[in-house]
């Protein structure tokens, strides 16, 4: 018989899903031991094999936007250097290109590096939620909003897997500081994990089937996420029907056998034999079920199938095509701040380049995700490539040196007076951003303002890029034309650079997250990172631009922003139904067209207000976006379909996603804050139900109660009327009216003696439905 692979023809790879049968069959064959050595690695990055039935292990590593495969030393802090690779931009940027294809495309070119050098699990994407400015991990992750990380969080998932190489989506979940990362207790609600921490781990294992997810070091909630029953078998395994395995962060691990039990598959890296041990005396001792370890066996017995299947296939790759993609994925990544009428270059300026960055490009972070770059651009020798031929070069700081030097700023100084233009490079060096640990603060280094205050002293033409992972307060902005800001662009930042200060390329990028004033603006400031080893999540939902916007305070940049070289209107915005149930969707259709000389893209960001439900909700919601590309004079329709996705919220007395019976306006723009367009839509929804929690059931929420409803009126009546006849406009009626709605049903009982306790008890055991035959006869039922 042929095998999948035969009929599907070559390059064609099966999933792990694919072979769960014949890894079942696999499993059948093993011994406890055996089964129990397959549930931890054999060393830093491989897993176990099974020699006698030929099931060979296999390899994981990083990721994200790179491959880092450790030839000889090992480590996962990004110490030892790795064989060469493609250094794709890191997260915080590819988020910026708000570019599904872009992602896609990325996802296939690693995936393919990754299967070239036979590696089964690429350890990324990472998408955890930019919760404070001061993360460490920013630079990694790609969004404060849900909805693009998870939209994003897909196509580079469906690329890399294309390639026959498995994802471990990550940093499952609440990882969102450094400081006590490996022993910090997340307390976050769960409206707010569903609404925040959650959608883009949902959106990524539900839509795009990740061989892996992996653990974060952190707890949630008490136990440790490896450890977390509800975390990685309710939820993951059981109402989102991830088919994977769960692997550990890298030493995530707490207690094996709970952690065996809880959902999670694969302790990374070995644990010397000792987790295997406790799961073989475990399962002897029955205090961890053969089924439980046999489910998780076959999880990984299938991924080892799927990646030695794939190792069977030849892989080239071309990295000079890699290369080309990243920088066109610098370009996409790169956010143009702000353009007062000097970018692009003219071809025959005279430009003085300042700052150290220029020459030696800070385009990566540190930590676990360091890449070996397979070549290496800077912008100076980008500019020189695109032709720029009048350059002078100042480095204005030392590299590491977070002290201004005065001779160095002299020299700055003087190449920018001499200077029709003068651009500055400045951001944070490596040591003042990377895993493992957050940034004390959100400002630039002296020794980098004082660069570009050197600039401004004698030029009012200049154009700040900066190169960064994460927001950093810009005490300059107001007094210069320009600012780019470059993120940490992969190993082609620098000739991408080169082509968007000539005017080559256009900046392609927006903001994947909010540039706040000040620290202190921003939602989390008083509870990050905690205290005791313990964050307390008390902003709630209320992140990034959410509480921006809801709490009315003025970003610095905000959250969709970025500007190109041409400019776009929305000529026309349609919605297809004005009045919906919440089981319909509506169609917002989008005319924009390119008002400008040159070709240019533009992301149309569509964003959900419900009107009047505020602070209980958000302001408004990212809900759908789309990035086009058009020439000069060009017009596009774009369509946008909504779902109840667009309108819900996670409903704590339903435990549930519930939609509001409410108007939602539909806000087209360009940023956060910069809407175009609005069109309205009424959503017939079912809302929240009322608390109905037995004696202290409030008379107002059962007024409409099927049974009890008639009864709760009456007793309304009467309760307003005893307390005297009053002109229903006076204060005095509003006064009693609004606290009939608040009385508690026992202090009818109590107040006045309005029903007897018996009535009481009766009206308790219908909302317990417990009631008896005669207790519904008795109200009417
Ligand atoms: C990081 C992970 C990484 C792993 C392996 C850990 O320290 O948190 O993101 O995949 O190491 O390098």
């Amino acid at each position: 018989m042929a095998t999948a692979h035969e009929t599907a023809g070559a390059g064609w790879s099966p999933s792990p899903r694919d072979l769960r049968q014949q890894a079942a069959e696999i499993v059948a064959e093993l011994t406890l031991e055996e089964k129990a050595s397959l549930c931890s690695g054999a060393d830093f990055w491989h897993t176990k094999g099974i020699e006698r039935l030929g099931l060979e292990p296999y390899m994981l590593t990083d990721g994200p936007h790179g491959l880092r495969k450790q030839a000889s030393d090992t480590d996962h802090l990004g110490l030892n250097n790795s064989i060469p690779a493609t250094c794709f931009p890191s997260g915080a940027g590819l988020a910026a290109s708000w570019n599904r294809d872009l992602l896609g495309d990325i996802g296939r070119a690693l995936g393919r590096e990754a299967a070239a050098e036979s590696v089964g699990i690429l350890l990324g994407p990472a998408i955890n939620i930019k919760r404070h400015p001061l993360g460490g991990r920013n630079f990694e992750y790609f969004s404060e909003d849900p909805f693009l990380t998870g939209e994003l969080a897909v196509s580079y998932i469906d690329g890399v897997q294309s390639q026959g190489v498995g994802t471990s989506v990550k940093h499952f979940a609440a990882n969102n500081q450094e400081t006590n990362r490996l022993l910090v207790d997340v307390i976050v609600e769960e409206r707010t994990l569903r609404e925040i921490y959650l959608p883009g781990f949902h959106a990524a294992v539900t839509r795009a089937q990740p061989w892996s997810v992996m653990s974060a070091y952190n707890r949630i909630n008490g136990p440790y996420a490896s450890d977390n029953a509800w975390l990685l078998t309710d939820l993951l395994r059981e109402e989102w029907g991830h088919e994977g395995i769960v692997v550990t962060d890298w030493g995530a691990e707490d207690d094996r056998v709970t952690g065996l039990g809880a959902g999670t598959s694969l302790e990374m890296p070995g644990n010397g034999g000792l987790g295997d041990q406790e799961i073989v005396e475990a399962v002897r001792s029955g205090t961890l079920a053969t089924e439980v370890l046999d489910r998780e066996v076959t999880r990984l017995v299938s991924v080892h199938l799927a990646a030695a299947a794939s190792r069977a296939i030849p892989r080239t790759v071309d990295h000079s095509a890699h290369h080309a993609l990243a920088q066109r994925a610098a370009v996409e990544a790169s956010v143009l701040l702000k353009n007062e009428g000097v970018l692009p270059l003219a071809p025959d300026s005279r430009i003085a380049v300042l700052g150290a960055f220029a020459e030696q490009p800070r385009y990566q972070g540190g930590g676990s995700s360091r890449i070996n770059p397979s070549r290496l651009d800077s912008l100076l020798d980008g500019l020189a490539q695109c032709g720029m031929r009048d350059i002078t070069y100042a480095p204005g700081y030392g590299l590491n040196d977070p002290e201004p030097d005065e001779t160095l700023l002299a020299q700055a100084r003087e190449a920018a007076a001499a200077a029709d233009v003068v651009v500055v490079m400045v951001g944070l060096t490596s040591a003042e951003e990377s895993e493992g640990y957050d940034r004390p603060h959100m400002r630039l280094s002296d020794s980098h303002n004082a660069l570009v205050e050197a600039a401004r002293s004698v030029s009012d033409r200049v154009v700040v890029v900066l190169s960064n992972g994460a927001p950093v307060e810009m005490p300059w902005v107001a007094s210069v034309p320009a600012v780019l800001e470059a993120y940490l662009g992969g190993q082609a930042s620098g000739s991408a650079l080169a082509a968007i200060l000539t005017g080559a390329q256009e900046p392609g990028g927006r903001l994947a997250e909010t540039f706040p004033v000040r620290l202190e603006d921003s939602p989390a400031y008083l509870n990050f990172p905690g205290t005791d080893e313990k964050v307390e999540y008390r902003e709630g939902i209320f992140v990034g631009y959410r509480h921006y916007d809801t709490v009315r305070v003025g970003p610095l940049f905000p959250f969709g922003h970025g500007l190109g070289y041409t400019s776009f209107e929305i000529t026309g915005t349609s919605i297809d139904r004005t009045d919906i149930d919440e089981t319909e969707s509506v169609q917002v259709t989008v005319e924009v067209v390119n008002v400008g000389h040159r070709r240019g893209s533009h992301v149309v960001q569509l964003y959900a207000h419900q009107v009047g439900a505020q602070p209980r909700r958000p302001e408004q919601e990212l809900v759908g976006f789309d990035k086009v590309t058009l020439g000069p004079g060009e017009c596009t329709t774009l369509r946008f379909e909504l779902d109840r996705s667009a309108f819900c919220y996670w409903g704590t007395r339903a435990h549930a996603w519930v939609v509001d019976d409410a108007d939602f306006e539909i806000r087209i723009g360009a940023s956060s804050r910069d809407i175009a367009a609005v069109e309205r839509v009424r959503v017939r929804g079912s809302s929240d139900a009322p608390l109905l929690r037995g004696h202290n059931t409030a008379l107002g929420n059962i007024l409409d109660h099927p049974v009890l409803g008639g009864w709760a009126r009456d007793l309304r009546e009467a309760f307003i009327g005893a307390q005297g006849t009053y002109d229903p406009e006076s204060p005095e009626f509003r006064l009693v009216e609004a606290f009939s709605r608040e009385l508690p049903l026992r202090a009818l009982a109590r107040i006045g003696g309005l029903i007897s306790v018996d009535q009481l008890e009766r009206a308790c055991r219908v909302l317990e439905t417990t009631a008896s035959e005669e207790d519904m006869r008795w109200f009417g039922a």
